[in-house]
């Protein structure tokens, strides 16, 4: 997905220089790239969500549906990354940073949905907030569960753990969900 001249360049000079785990270590950057900006993206939504209050819900609740769909939309991006080819084993070192990312990733997860729920009094006053909101954390559940899928054959070593994370914020999507439908 995300190939550009400078990759291209990078991806050449480096397979000179050391041609095992070139390409794993490749797209292992993509992939933790790509959780980090996801990361990144619910940090932000979780500053507006945090500041939502009873003088600004009706115009901060289209931004937080725009904020969750814009992560359902680059979540996808990461899926398609996870399953682009290469699909390596990742090198052992490398598959603890991606558990690393991936709790972190979680963590900023858990820390936006809490807030969600905490301003679920004052979104819910407002009929059409909630069904797009349990319906964007609905496909972000699926499609987190799919990166995971993929992700696993990649960090073998580390499924326990990485498992463990998935399972954990599937459950408090699924509280989330429950309590925005
Ligand atoms: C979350 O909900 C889905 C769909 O209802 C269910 O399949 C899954 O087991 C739940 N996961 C957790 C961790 O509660």
């Amino acid at each position: 997905m995300k190939f550009s001249l400078f990759a291209l360049a990078a991806f050449a000079l480096s397979a000179v220089a050391t041609p095992t785990n070139l390409v794993s270590r490749g797209s292992s950057t993509v992939v933790i790239d790509d959780f980090k900006v996801i990361t990144q993206k619910s940090m932000d939504l979780n500053t507006v969500v945090t500041r939502i209050d009873p003088l600004n819900f009706l115009f901060q609740g289209p931004k937080v549906v725009n904020g969750l769909q814009n992560i359902v939309q680059t979540a996808q991006m990461a899926l398609a990354d996870v399953n682009t080819p290469p699909m390596d084993v990742f090198p052992d070192d490398v598959q603890v940073e991606v558990v690393d990312v991936l709790t972190t990733f979680v963590k900023v997860h858990q820390a936006l949905l809490s807030t969600l729920i905490s301003k679920h009094g004052l979104l819910s006053l407002v009929p059409f907030f909630g069904p797009p909101i349990a319906a964007a954390l609905r496909a972000i559940e699926a499609i987190v569960d799919e990166i995971a899928f993929g992700l696993i054959g990649m960090i073998p070593n580390q499924k326990g753990p990485a498992m463990l994370q998935i399972q954990s914020l599937d459950s408090s999507l699924n509280t989330t969900i429950v309590i925005y439908s």
